[in-house]
């Protein structure tokens, strides 16, 4: 078993070097769930300053709480509800700097106050979210989402 490790203090260099690892880390294994666990335990490592960071995984029209490190979250998030629902149903990844600002965020933390959330899509299909939260403004940026975008594109491949 492979450890994270992962060297570089700035964000782009350190998401480039995560996907190498997580590839790694995915190889091989079938399990879903599994393989999500594992993923948000490596971005955790990648992503200090997120306060939550986990999976929204959709089932039957709607999105359902899937794999996550941080506080207990809402376990489900209509379509186009919320951050969550906003980046499922438009197919894009949404950042928002300040959640106060979000029209329809749901709050799952009171203490968070930026977030961006990227889809998942397989063949076509947003098959899940994954959402990291900050308790800072603005930890999230074109960085964040450029660094995610590939990390999004393996989780794509999975057998979901
Ligand atoms: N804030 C999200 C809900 C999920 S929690 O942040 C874990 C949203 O507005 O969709």
């Amino acid at each position: 078993m492979e450890s994270i490790a992962l060297a570089a203090a700035d964000k782009p260099a350190r998401y480039r070097e995560l996907l190498p690892q997580l590839g790694g880390l995915l190889d091989g294994e079938p399990d879903l769930i599994a393989n999500l666990a594992n993923t948000v335990a490596a971005l955790r490592e990648c992503v200090p300053a997120a306060s939550w960071i986990g999976f929204y995984i959709a089932r039957g029209g709607e999105l359902v709480l899937g794999p996550f490190q941080g506080k207990v979250a809402c376990v489900r998030i209509a379509f186009g509800r919320g951050v969550c629902g906003t980046a499922a149903a438009q197919g894009k990844t949404v950042i928002v700097p300040d959640v106060e600002q979000f029209p329809g965020h749901i709050a799952c933390d009171v203490g968070s106050r930026s977030e961006i959330v990227v889809p998942i899509v397989r063949r076509g299909e947003v098959v899940a979210v994954l959402d990291l939260d900050s308790y800072d403004l603005a930890s999230f940026d074109a960085a964040d989402a450029a660094g995610l975008a590939p990390i999004a594109e393996l989780l794509g491949t999975l057998a979901w």
